[in-house]
C-alpha cells in the first residue's frame, strides 16, 4: 500500500461554495447527471461543514474505486419496491446514497404528512453519508425522526466480548425539529469513533483515543493503521454492552427488516462498495395531541443548560450544536482539508475524467485560501 500521508504539508482550505463546485465538476465529469452531482455535493460539503470531515470530500476517492469496480452506479433512483401506505420499501439500486436517501426522505415525509408517520425501509443503497443529514431533510420539513442503519457485509467492529471485526459501524440518528431554529440532532456511529475518523487520523498521522480500538490479537492499541494496513484489527463498540446492543438493533432494523442484507459469511463485501440499508421512521409531531410540545422541549433544554458546569467543561450543549458551531465557523473561514485527502482526491478527479489544468485551478485557490 503506498503512503500517501503527508504530515509535514500545510492545510489546504476552500470557501463551501467553491469546494461544492469542484464535487459537482468531478461528478458531471464522471457521468453523473447535474441534480445527482449536486446533491452529492450538497452532502459531503454539508458534512465537511458540519466538521465531520470523516464522511465529507473525503469520501471522494473511495466512491471513485466503488465506481471503477462497477459497484457504485450513477443516474440511479430511489425505487418504491413495495408500498403499503405507512410503511414504503425503497431499493437504492447500489446508486449514490445522497440521491437514493434525499428521494426516500421526500417519499417519508410526504406520506408521513398524509398518515402521520411512515416507516421507510431503504436497501441496497450505496453510502449514505452522513446520517445526520437526512434527520435534518426530516426536520426542515417539520418531521421527527429516527433512523438505524447497517453496513452490509463491510465488518469493522468487534461485539462485545468478541476480539475480531464482525459488523460494521452502523450509525443511528434521531432528529428532534424545533419552530424557527435548528433541529436538535442526535447522530453517531455505533461504533467508538466512526472508521472514516480513523482514515483521517491515520492520513494525519496521528493516534486516536485510547478504548477505540483492537489489533490483530485483539489487543487495545491507539494506532489507526490497524484499520488501513495488515493485518487489521478492529473498532470497539461504544458504551460496552449499550452500544453493542444498538449496534446489533442498526443491523437487525436496517439489514434484516427492510428486506436488504445483514452482514455474515455469505454477505462479505470483496469491492470498494459500501452498501447501507437504512430503517427511518418519520414523524409529523401535528399527529399527536401535543399542542405544548414545543414549549415542553424548550423548557427541558433551558432546564438542562443550567446545570452547574462540570470541573473543565465550557458549556452544556444539545445534540446537534457542535455542528452548528463548527457550521458557522467554517462558512467565515473555509473548510480545512489536510494534504494527503486533498491529493487523493485529486488523484480520484484525475481518474474520473477532469484535465490536470481544472484541478490545478482547484488546488491553487486552497493553497491560496490556507
Ligand atoms: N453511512 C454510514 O455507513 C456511516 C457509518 C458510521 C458513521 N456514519 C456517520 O459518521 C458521522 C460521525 O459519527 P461519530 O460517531 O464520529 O459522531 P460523534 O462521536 O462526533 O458524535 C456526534 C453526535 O454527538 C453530538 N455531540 C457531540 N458532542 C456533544 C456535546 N458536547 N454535547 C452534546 N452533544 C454532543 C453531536 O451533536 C452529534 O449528534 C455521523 O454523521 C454518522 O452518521 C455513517
Amino acid at each position: 500500500m503506498t503512503d500517501t500521508r503527508a504530515t509535514d504539508q500545510p492545510e489546504l482550505r476552500l470557501q463551501a461554495d467553491e469546494l461544492h463546485a469542484y464535487v459537482c465538476a468531478i461528478w458531471e465529469r464522471a457521468g453523473s447527471s447535474a441534480r445527482e452531482a449536486r446533491l452529492v455535493a450538497d452532502h459531503l460539503v454539508a458534512a465537511n461543514l458540519a466538521g465531520h470531515d470523516s464522511h465529507g470530500v473525503g469520501m471522494i476517492p473511495r466512491y471513485a474505486d466503488s465506481l471503477h469496480d462497477n459497484e457504485l452506479k450513477l443516474n440511479r433512483h430511489a425505487e418504491i419496491i413495495r408500498d403499503a401506505g405507512a410503511v414504503l420499501t425503497v431499493d437504492g439500486g447500489k446508486g449514490f446514497g445522497q440521491v437514493a436517501g434525499f428521494e426516500a426522505m421526500e417519499l417519508g415525509v410526504e406520506r408521513a404528512k398524509r398518515h402521520g408517520i411512515c416507516a421507510v425501509g431503504l436497501r441496497g443503497a450505496h453510502h449514505l453519508g452522513r446520517i445526520g443529514h437526512w434527520g435534518e431533510q426530516c426536520a426542515a420539513a417539520g418531521m421527527a425522526s429516527f433512523h438505524f442503519v447497517n453496513v452490509a457485509g463491510d465488518p469493522l467492529v468487534a461485539p462485545f466480548g468478541g476480539a475480531d471485526r464482525r459488523f460494521g459501524t452502523n450509525p443511528f440518528c434521531a432528529a428532534y425539529p424545533r419552530d424557527g431554529k435548528p433541529p436538535f440532532v442526535l447522530d453517531f456511529a455505533t461504533s467508538a469513533i466512526a472508521y472514516g475518523k480513523t482514515r483521517v487520523a491515520y492520513n494525519k498521522g496521528k493516534t486516536v483515543p485510547a478504548d477505540c480500538l483492537i489489533d490483530a490479537e485483539g489487543r487495545p492499541t491507539i494506532e489507526p493503521k490497524v484499520m488501513h494496513e495488515t493485518p487489521f484489527g478492529a473498532l470497539l463498540p461504544f458504551a460496552a454492552h449499550k452500544g453493542y446492543g444498538l449496534a446489533v438493533l442498526c443491523e437487525l432494523f436496517g439489514g434484516a427488516l427492510t428486506g436488504g442484507l445483514t452482514t455474515h459469511a455469505a454477505t462479505l463485501e470483496t469491492t470498494n462498495a459500501i452498501v447501507n440499508g437504512m430503517l427511518s421512521i418519520i414523524i409529523d409531531p401535528q399527529a399527536f395531541d401535543a399542542h405544548d410540545g414545543q414549549a415542553q422541549a424548550e423548557a427541558f433544554v433551558a432546564w438542562a443548560k443550567a446545570s452547574p458546569l462540570a470541573a473543565g467543561a465550557g458549556q452544556v450543549l444539545m445534540p446537534g450544536e457542535p455542528e452548528l458551531a463548527t457550521q458557522a465557523a467554517r462558512r467565515a473561514q473555509g473548510i480545512p482539508i489536510d494534504p494527503a485527502t486533498w491529493q487523493q482526491i485529486s488523484d480520484a478527479a484525475l481518474e474520473l475524467g477532469m484535465t490536470t489544468g481544472e484541478i490545478g485551478r482547484y488546488s491553487e485557490s486552497a493553497r491560496r485560501s490556507a
